[in-house]
């Protein structure tokens, strides 16, 4: 069975956060908020934990996992060596949307990083996120509580629609507020590295320690490095496609044309003036922060409404929130990496 628990205000609702880290501590599975979507916590020193993470999500065992920590002193016993650059990055965005990838420390058990000898590492922003890992005295690792290949989960109602009786608890903290994924940088091949886009930015990053290999703008045609990247990603069971181009907006129409009148159609609109008939139109927001939040909400939505075909307009875009948008509509509809 899996427990649900709501918490509005973590600092008069500490015993709700120390019942969630019990299951931790007795190497159960615990689905909390981040400011970035829901994940999906176990002890990351608890190898048997760890892989009951992989088998409930589906998640193939070569892609690793994120190690969730609540403060600097953790990332050195996690991680086996801390460059200067990565130092400055984590001082200035954590906590926050940011992921590194560093070498990692062998006391970390295999299953973490899918015997990679690298380790992902976070602080998350969420005061729940950080007073499960601090109640629970040890780092959690985290993926996206959702089963793979699906959309992240923004609310706890996504991760029970998902993981249901598969895990031990939900904390449901409400709607999370950036709704994608954090920032992944990798510091173990060279310079410095955009593995995913995320909410802190290309131009954040430059800012902070210079410029990123290859300009750090993740171009469509560069291999991945992330192992996570070669699978589809937070796609809708509908079929999504993804139109390009100037004439986009007649490329819809096409599209909506050829489905042909007894095919539910949606089409998800980015522009406001977009307009299409014999559709159900969703406008995703007037704003990037707005588009974010809701993305996966949407396809989770139309899934639910039994469409039979998601039509989305372009979002192209190399930097900013809109860079993580448009990698993700990418992978959505299977076009990306
Ligand atoms: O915002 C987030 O990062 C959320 C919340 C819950 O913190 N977590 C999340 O985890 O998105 P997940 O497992 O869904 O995505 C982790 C990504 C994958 O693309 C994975 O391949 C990559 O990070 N990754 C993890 N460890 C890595 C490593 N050692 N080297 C390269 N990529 C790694
Ligand atoms: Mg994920």
């Amino acid at each position: 069975m899996t427990v649900v628990l709501k918490i509005k205000n973590t600092a008069i609702e500490q015993e709700k956060i120390a019942q969630a880290a019990a299951v931790i501590k007795r190497g159960g599975l615990v689905a909390f908020p981040t400011e970035t979507v829901y994940g999906l916590g176990a002890d990351a020193f608890n190898p048997a934990a760890v892989k009951r993470i992989y088998s409930v999500k589906g998640r193939p065992g070569d892609n690793p996992l994120i190690v969730h920590i609540a403060d600097f002193a953790t990332l050195d016993s996690l991680a086996r060596l801390v460059p200067p650059e990565a130092r400055i990055l984590c001082k200035r965005f954590w906590p926050g949307p940011l992921t590194l990838v560093l070498q990692r420390m062998r006391q970390l058990p295999p299953e973490v990083s899918a015997g990679l000898p690298t380790v992902a590492i976070r602080m998350p922003a969420n005061p729940i996120a950080l007073g499960l890992i601090r109640a629970a005295g040890t780092p959690l690792v985290a993926p996206s509580a959702n089963l793979s290949s699906r959309p992240s989960p923004t609310r706890a109602s996504h991760v029970l629609e998902d993981l249901r009786g598969l895990i031990d608890l939900i904390i449901d903290g409400g709607k999370t507020t950036i709704g994608m994924e954090s920032t992944v940088v990798d510091f173990t091949a060279g310079s410095p590295r955009i593995l995913r886009p995320g909410a802190v930015t290309p131009a954040d990053i430059e800012a902070a320690i210079g410029l990123l290999a290859s300009g750090g703008k993740l171009k469509g045609e560069e291999r991945p490095k992330s192992p996570g990247m070669k699978y589809r990603h937070y796609a809708p069971r509908t079929r999504l496609i993804l139109t390009e181009g100037e004439n986009f907006q007649e490329n819809v129409r096409q599209l909506i044309a050829q489905a042909g009148k007894e095919k539910k159609v949606a089409v998800i609109a980015f522009h406001k003036d977009s307009r299409y008939d014999d559709c159900l139109l969703i406008h995703a927001g007037s704003s990037s922060r707005t588009v974010a939040r809701r993305l996966f909400d949407i396809f989770r939505d139309l899934d639910k409404r039994g469409v039979d075909l998601i039509i989305a307009e372009p979002y192209p875009a190399t930097d900013g929130l809109d860079l993580m948008i448009w990698d993700r509509l990418k992978k959505a509809a299977g076009s990306g990496n």
